[in-house]
């Protein structure tokens, strides 16, 4: 498991918080002293995750860090956390979504540009919590809050397990071939509102 040397409970007083551009999360109050804590506390674990997703996925370089949040306006990084762990220091996994402009092609090939495209981006359970349904808790709380629908979502080079995941849960296994990195499923363009703006 993901263990801190802090005791994480001043970040999670539930046990999965949204961490935005401001590095802290939306639970936060406090005076500019606490958040100046919480924050320096948030990065460390933003980046270990980070890092941990990337070894999981063999990616050469980390998609989720401190820094690269602190500068991006559009991406929320959803954080779970083990509350019931008496040391307060573990993390289970976290989840990072945001919105894109992209291109995309529609099942008949044409191109249609999605203006803040809803995208997953970074999507990890630590090792030993994995295929316990702590994923699926978490997807669907982000679902939740984000008012988003699975099938409207964009998947940035899922990996095979996140493919099964999916499809397990969602059914979603359709795939509209894309030339880019990211993964769509059909019935993603099946909604006038996302037409029009194409
Ligand atoms: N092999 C195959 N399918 C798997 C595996 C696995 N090792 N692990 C999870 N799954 C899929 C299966 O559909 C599984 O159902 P099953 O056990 O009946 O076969 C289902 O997920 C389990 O659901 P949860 O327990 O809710 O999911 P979990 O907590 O394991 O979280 C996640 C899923 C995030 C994909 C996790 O397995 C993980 O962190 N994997 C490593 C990192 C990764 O691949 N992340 C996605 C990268 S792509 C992206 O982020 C855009």
């Amino acid at each position: 498991m993901a263990k801190f040397k802090f005791d994480i409970r001043c970040i999670f007083t539930q046990p999965v918080v949204k961490i935005s551009s401001n590095l802290l999360p939306h639970t936060f109050r406090g005076d500019r002293r606490m958040a100046m804590d919480v924050s320096s506390k948030v990065s460390e674990i933003l980046d270990r995750l980070g890092e941990l997703s990337a070894v999981a996925q063999k990616l050469t370089k980390p998609i989720t860090s401190a820094q690269k949040l602190r500068v991006s306006e559009n991406q929320t990084v959803y954080l779970m956390a083990d509350i019931n762990d008496y040391d307060g220091d573990t993390i289970i996994g976290l989840l990072k979504v945001g919105t894109k402009n992209l291109y995309l092609f529609d099942s008949l090939g044409q191109t249609k540009k999605i203006d803040k495209a809803r995208c997953i981006l970074d999507f990890y359970i630590h090792e030993s919590r994995q295929r316990s349904g702590l994923g699926k808790k978490l997807f669907d709380i982000m679902l939740a809050e984000e008012k988003w629908t699975p099938i409207k979502c964009s998947v940035d080079r899922p990996s095979e397990k996140l493919v099964r995941f999916l499809k397990k849960y969602y059914g979603l296994e359709n795939i509209i071939p894309q030339t880019n990195k990211f993964v769509l499923y059909e019935g993603f363009f099946d909604d006038a509102e996302q037409e029009d703006r194409g």
